[in-house]
């Protein structure tokens, strides 16, 4: 016999997880709307040139974690891209997706910034491991147009408001700056200068790094780094006057809207299209690469670099799977159980029941039928296992156009008409509602 699992990196989110995962989804949409973010949905692949150009070579995101694909048909003769193997890839992220959609539409000639938000699914060919998916969601938020630092603030408060509404206590930012052109060359031959002095003690990833992209020595866990990175020179010590003023502005606004903010010398961030501002949002206790919870940071150069006018940007991405599983412990989903399960005398009588239902449901009760044909006593049975307030109970008076409405939990019944029943149930809904509790932002 086959049996099919899920790919490897990836994961069914069952019900109970798939509610909460809604949940965040509402999250989300609700700040992004009170923020001014506006929703944007663009596609899950784009020519891997995109993320090639945004993200950057020399990156693990497209050196290794790319999932490309070919175009439809893949053969020869097939459709469009056939022939151009791997010409597409799924995207890893959202911020070069969202910058080229910015360009392609002409946004520069929107009022600035302009703030976008969205929330899916993203794909890296990644080890997979605690915390680490192939396929993962992201709350991506982006405000283009606008070289802050107030609106650096603005972003990295939302982010943090977003994974406190979603039940993460005590989140810290970890903060960093890491200039731009004018002054980061001379850091970067400062930094390589140092590690080059002590490189017989470098692993053997750090080694190579140094060679392709040093700034990513800095961000490594391996323990083995840990006293030489401590060592090294700064960023932070190393910005130029109008990189330091920046960073200098975004720690007063974030100051006055007290966003608990720590240091983090050593964050870089994976992705070349970062200057100046770069930051991730941390659960105390957990501070190893996968435990972030988020990160983003200010990429100045990018539209240009997708072909547009020099334009700044600043966003994040939450990590959603990880938020999930906060959000899960402090706050499970819901078991949500109908208000009522239409039952009935005629295990045959299926058409009724379901009938009733449907009119309940189109009033807006949260409604169920029971369409097995079985007796009425292993209906209510159901009714009683499902957690239904109430059943409503099919019998003879229905050629009166009157059904029994038995209170599941009171153990009483009385004569309803059967025009009357959905807004009897409404009232009952409501209350019913109430007790569940809602989510909170
Ligand atoms: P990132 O740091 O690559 O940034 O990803 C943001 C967050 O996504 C991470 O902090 C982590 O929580 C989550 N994440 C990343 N990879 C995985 C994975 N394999 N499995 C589960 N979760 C993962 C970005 O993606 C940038 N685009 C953020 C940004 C927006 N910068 C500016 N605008």
């Amino acid at each position: 016999m086959v049996r099919f699992q899920a790919p490897r990196g990836t994961r069914d989110l069952l019900p109970a997880q798939a509610a909460v995962l809604y949940r965040l989804f509402d999250l989300a949409r609700e700040l992004g709307g009170r923020y001014g973010y506006r929703p944007i949905e663009i596609p899950l692949f784009e020519e891997a040139a995109v993320f090639e150009r945004a993200i950057g070579s020399a990156t693990d995101v497209v050196e290794k974690e790319l999932f490309r694909i070919t175009g439809a048909g893949g053969g020869a003769g097939g459709g469009e891209g056939s022939g151009d193997a791997a010409r597409w890839a799924l995207r890893p992220e959202a911020t070069a997706g969202v910058v080229r959609a910015y360009v392609q539409h002409g946004m520069q000639t929107l009022p600035q910034p302009v703030r976008l938000a969205s929330f899916g699914p993203m794909f890296r060919y990644d080890r997979p491991q605690a915390g680490r998916y192939r396929q993962f969601w992201q709350w991506n938020v982006e405000a283009i147009g606008d070289p802050g630092p107030a609106v650096d603030a603005e972003i990295i408060e939302l982010g943090l408001r977003f994974l406190r509404g979603a039940g993460a206590a005590g989140v810290e930012v970890h903060l960093n700056s890491i200039g731009d052109a004018a002054c980061r060359p001379a850091y970067v031959a400062t930094l390589v200068a140092y590690l080059r002095g002590v490189e017989d003690r470098l692993p053997a990833l750090a080694r190579a790094r140094l060679a392709t992209n040093p700034l990513r020595v800095l961000d490594s866990k391996d323990p083995q780094l840990a006293p030489i990175l401590a060592d090294a020179p700064r960023m932070a010590d190393h910005l130029c006057a109008a990189c330091a003023e920046h960073f200098a502005g975004l720690r007063e606004h974030l100051a006055r809207l007290a966003v608990p903010v720590r240091d983090a010398p050593h964050i870089v961030r994976g992705l070349d299209y970062y200057t100046r501002t770069a930051f991730e949002y941390f659960v105390p206790g957990a501070q190893g690469q996968q435990s972030a919870l988020g990160g983003g940071g200010r990429y100045d150069g990018l539209v240009e670099l997708l072909g547009g006018r020099p334009t700044p940007g600043v966003g994040f991405a939450l990590g959603i799977d990880r938020v999930l599983a906060i959000a899960e412990e402090v706050a499970p989903a819901a078991t949500s159980a109908p208000v009522a399960v239409v039952v009935g005398a005629d295990p045959a009588a299926t058409a009724v029941r379901l009938e009733i239902a449907t009119n309940l449901r189109a009033a807006g009760v949260a409604a169920a039928a029971d369409l097995a044909p079985r007796k009425l006593g292993r209906q209510l049975e159901g009714a009683a296992r499902e957690g239904a307030h109430f059943a409503v109970v099919v019998g003879d008076e229905l050629a009166g156009g009157q059904v029994q409405l038995r209170d599941l939990q009171a153990g009483t019944q009385r004569l309803v008409n059967v025009a009357d029943l959905a807004r009897e149930l409404e009232r009952a809904q409501a209350s019913h509602r109430h007790g569940e509790g809602s989510p909170g932002a």
